[in-house]
C-alpha cells in the first residue's frame, strides 16, 4: 500500500512548506492540491467568466491539464480568493477528485496538502497532519510572501483575506476545512520553520514505522 501523508490546514498555515520538506525527506512526490482550485479560479477569470457560475467553474475543472499548474499567476492573492470561491462547488470538487486519487495511488506513496485530504480525498492515509497557526501569524507570513512576489498590499488587507477565506473554507457544505479525527494537530504559531519541520517529521516518523515504509536511498 502506498505511504500517503495528508497535510491539511488553513491558508498560510505553513502546510505547503512542511509538505514539501516531508516529500524531500522521504523521496515522495508532492501535490499542492490548492493549485488545482487556484487553476480553476484563474481559468474562469481569464476566459471572462463569472466565479459565481458553478457550471463555468465545473467546465474549467474538467478541462484542467498538468501544464495549467505551472502558471505563476496561481500564486497571487487574487488567485487564492478565486480558488476559495470555486472550491465551494461540489461539481468542481468531484471533477478534481480523480486526479488527486491517482496521485495518491502512486507507489511508493505521496505527500498531498490541502483542506480535505485527510477527511475526504485520502481518509485512509497512513499519516495525517493538521497544521494551524493564529490568523495574525498566518497573515504576517502571507504578507511577506506576497510583497516578496512584488504585490502591493497591506498587512491588514491580507489579514482580512485570511479571515474571509477561513470562514468560507470552514463554513461550506462540500468538504469543509476540518481536521480528520485521526489527524495530529500541529500549531506552528510560536515555531520557526525549522522547529515546525522537526515537529512534523517526528509525528510522521511514528506513522512511517507503523506502516513499515522505508524510503529509498
Ligand atoms: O492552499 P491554498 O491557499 O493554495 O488553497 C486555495 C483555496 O483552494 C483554499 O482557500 C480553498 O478554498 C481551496 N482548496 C480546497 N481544497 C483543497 C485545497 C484548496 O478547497 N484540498
Amino acid at each position: 500500500m502506498p505511504f500517503v501523508i495528508a497535510v491539511d490546514g488553513p491558508a498560510a498555515s505553513g502546510k505547503g512548506t512542511l509538505a514539501q520538506g516531508l516529500a524531500r525527506l522521504y523521496g515522495l512526490p508532492h501535490l499542492d492540491s490548492g493549485l488545482l482550485y487556484r487553476a480553476v479560479g484563474v481559468a474562469v477569470e481569464t476566459s471572462g467568466g463569472d466565479l459565481g457560475d458553478a457550471a463555468a467553474a465545473e467546465a474549467a475543472a474538467r478541462a484542467l491539464g498538468p501544464a495549467d499548474l505551472a502558471d505563476p499567476r496561481l500564486r497571487t492573492r487574487e488567485a487564492g480568493e478565486a480558488a476559495s470561491r470555486v472550491a465551494v462547488y461540489p461539481a468542481v470538487r468531484a471533477a478534481l477528485k480523480a486526479f488527486q486519487h491517482a496521485f495518491a495511488a502512486q507507489e511508493p506513496g505521496a505527500v498531498i496538502d490541502g483542506r480535505d485530504i485527510g477527511t475526504v480525498i485520502c481518509p485512509n492515509a497512513a499519516a495525517k497532519l493538521f497544521v494551524t497557526a493564529r490568523p495574525e501569524v498566518r497573515a504576517e507570513r502571507r504578507w511577506k510572501q506576497l510583497v516578496g512576489q512584488g504585490e502591493t498590499v497591506s498587512r491588514a488587507e491580507v489579514l482580512d483575506d485570511i479571515r474571509i477565506r477561513d470562514e468560507r473554507d470552514s463554513g461550506r457544505a462540500a468538504s469543509p476545512l476540518k481536521a480528520a479525527d485521526d489527524a495530529v494537530l500541529l500549531d506552528t504559531s510560536e515555531m520557526t520553520i525549522d522547529e515546525a519541520a522537526d515537529a512534523a517529521r517526528r509525528i510522521i516518523e511514528a506513522a512511517r514505522v507503523r506502516q513499515g515504509f522505508t524510503p529509498k536511498g
